[in-house]
């Protein structure tokens, strides 16, 4: 089965990470993000993926190649973006399946535990246009509130709404009769979620929905980014892509922890990356060339490529860019960002994201 992946969001709601990468390929787990994806596809059944780009699209190329996981691997970038349902139907001549075949489209930032194959033979026994993966969520606003039938029929599409209708939400994972695809307008910015969706259902055709609770995330938020990596390293959800084995933290080749020091909670500390005597570090991502000094404690947070925490310092769900700088004995908490290369002297702030 072939399959289209969505990745040419811009990730906004992950800078200062995604400036100088895009969401899908930020480390997570001591692997890019969407390696996971790719893995967990192949084990589905999945055996080419064309990539629907756009922001720094190049970078993806030059991160998996024409192969890598067990999957093919093509590449369709818009020069503008075209939104999720144009970026579809965009990458859709790169497909080589057939009118009636099923196409499977995936959101670039999703880790799930479904059983993609169940989903599709529901797909082929109900003889649907579309099949879309269903869970459910305590606060539904943020995402597609879809409901269904008593037969698995989905009935509407209520992209983003302040009364959804149902908790049960698109996951976004869908499977596509290959001639769906083609119905979506060319060239134009369509999203899939408010236009192509609803006008499927409102002519007719058969959408289903595939319900499974298991294992799902969106990881398009810094915390939900966190819990993605500190998940996989925990082995809450399995994945092959994984270079090593589940556990309290993950130690990249080349990186240094001292005897003394705590790490753990589903840590992953990057390349080269050094974590010194009398610091703590809990369910974090330590990126390549990180450096935690003595006494430290880094919690729940994301320390960017050769970014330094200070010793003593308190980092509690926090980002810190690329070779950003915490001096000694700062302290900061609840959802702050540092810009790339921004350097805090020795305690200058006690700061919350709360503190406005
Ligand atoms: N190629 C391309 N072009 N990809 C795009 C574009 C575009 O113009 N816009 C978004 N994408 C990709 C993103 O990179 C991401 O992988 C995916 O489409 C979904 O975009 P998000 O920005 O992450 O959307 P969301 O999380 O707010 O909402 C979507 O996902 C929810 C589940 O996590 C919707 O599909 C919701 O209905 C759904 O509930
Ligand atoms: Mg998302």
């Amino acid at each position: 089965m072939e399959a289209i992946l969505l990745v040419g969001g811009r990730g906004t709601r992950l800078r200062p990470l995604t400036i100088s990468t895009p969401k899908p390929l930020l480390p997570t787990a001591g692997a890019p993000f969407l390696a996971h994806q790719l893995a967990r596809a192949h084990a589905a059944g999945v055996t080419r993926i064309v990539f629907a780009t756009s922001y720094r699209a190049e970078m993806f190329e030059a991160a998996f190649g024409t192969s890598a996981h067990g999957v093919e691997l093509t590449y369709v970038s818009e020069r503008e973006p075209l939104g999720t349902g144009g970026a579809i139907r965009n990458a859709a001549p790169a497909l080589t399946s057939g009118p009636d075949d099923p196409v499977l489209i995936l959101n670039g930032d999703i880790l799930s535990g479904h059983d993609v194959r169940a989903q599709v033979e529901l797909h082929e026994k109900a003889g649907a246009a579309a099949t879309l993966h269903l869970t459910k969520v305590e606060d539904p606003s943020r995402f597609g509130s879809v409901p269904t039938d008593g037969q698995g029929r989905v009935t509407a599409f209520l992209e983003k709404t302040n009364n959804p209708v149902t908790d049960q939400i698109n996951a976004g994972c869908y499977v596509f009769r290959r001639s769906a695809i083609d119905t979506i307008p060319e060239g134009e910015v369509v999203s899939v979620e408010r236009e192509t969706f609803p006008g499927l259902i409102s002519s007719g055709q058969v959408v289903m929905g595939h319900v499974e609770a298991g294992y799902w995330l969106d990881v398009g938020t810094p915390e939900a980014f966190v819990q993605g990596s500190r998940d996989l390293v925990l082995g809450r959800i399995a994945s092959p892509a994984m270079p090593g084995e589940p556990g309290q933290r993950l130690l990249l080749d080349g990186a240094v922890v001292s005897p003394r020091a705590v790490v753990r909670g589903g840590t992953a500390v990057g390349r080269g990356a050094e974590v010194e005597g009398g610091a703590t570090v809990e369910g974090s991502v330590l990126q390549d060339g990180a450096f935690v000094a003595e006494g430290a404690t880094v919690r729940d947070s994301v320390v960017g490529r050769g970014a330094r925490v200070g010793a003593g310092a308190v980092l509690d769900g926090v980002i810190l860019g690329d070779g950003a700088s915490v001096g000694p004995g700062n302290e900061l908490r609840n959802g702050l960002r540092l810009w790339p290369g921004i350097a805090l002297p020795p305690t200058a702030v006690r700061f919350s994201a709360d503190d406005s």
